[in-house]
């Protein structure tokens, strides 16, 4: 590997975003490219098998075509369903993205805490099984969201996205309990697309909770299969890829997350 690893950040659409952005924190000198699959978004409402047999290809022509020297699954609800079809099909290591069960319940005072996903993530197996190995006794609630994603891609355009369509999908998160001290109070943010909205989130909230974005510990997992790097910055720019072959036109949204290069 050459002085300048090349990272492949992956993810349904724009949310991987948020994971590339705390990436590029960690190691600025990195080559990045991120390559959204938008041709097939929302992941969270196809089939397990559609999602299997769409990813696992893709991700041999992505690694074909960009020759990187780790890949990223910045999203949930392909990562709960491919990751051991990716490890065994191609040599290449890889991080993914699960829910952030164990962390959340361990944070936890109130002992309530909840998932909140698309409706593919808090279906899965993969997400039960994290439950009954993390849960610590807390009492987890899963919500799937059928429209955040879609809603946090379309804020990121510039769309306007009116807070009640937020509101709603948030609501059933909060669990009131007997009063405060039982009340939820932590959130895991299980799909990347929904640290998009975090702002609004958090002032949308009922009342206030802690929200668990997984991207710090990902990019942590990063370094320590990569190593700390050089720590120089004159990086080697950066390249998104859409599957439906558009262009992206969204340089000034975007370039805060590729840490101030503008992707090619
Ligand atoms: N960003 C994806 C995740 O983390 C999913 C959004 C979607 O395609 O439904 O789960």
């Amino acid at each position: 590997m050459s002085g300048h690893p090349n990272i492949l950040v992956f993810d349904s659409g724009l949310g991987g975003l948020t994971v590339l952005r705390e990436i590029v924190r960690a190691r600025p000198d990195a080559r990045y490219t991120y390559a959204a699959d938008d041709a097939f978004f929302p992941y969270g409402q196809h089939s397990e098998e559609a999602i299997i047999g769409r990813v696992v290809p893709l991700i041999g022509e992505l690694i074909e075509a960009h020759a990187p020297d780790l890949v990223v699954i910045a999203c949930n609800t392909a990562s709960t369903l491919v990751l051991a079809h990716l490890r065994a099909a191609y040599k290449v290591p890889f991080v993914g993205t699960v829910p952030a069960i164990k962390p959340a319940c361990a944070a936890s005072k109130t002992r309530r805490v909840s998932v909140l996903g698309t409706s593919g993530t808090v279906k899965r197996e993969y997400t039960r099984a994290l439950i009954r190995d993390f849960a610590q006794g807390c009492d987890v609630k899963l919500v799937g969201s059928a429209h955040l994603a879609a809603l946090a891609e379309a804020a990121l355009d510039g769309t306007s996205v009116p807070d009640a369509a937020i509101s709603a999908e948030i609501a059933p998160c909060f669990v009131a309990g007997d009063g405060p001290g039982s009340r939820t109070d932590t959130i895991v943010l299980a799909c990347t697309h929904y640290p998009l909205l975090l702002d609004r989130l958090v002032r949308l909230a009922p009342w206030p909770v802690d929200w668990i974005d997984p991207a710090p510990a990902i990019a942590r997992r990063v370094v320590s299969l990569l190593g700390a790097g050089s720590g120089q910055t004159e990086e080697p720019g950066a390249e998104m890829v859409f599957t439906s072959g558009r262009r992206h036109r969204l340089s000034a949204a975007l370039t805060p997350y590729f840490g101030g290069r503008v992707p090619a």
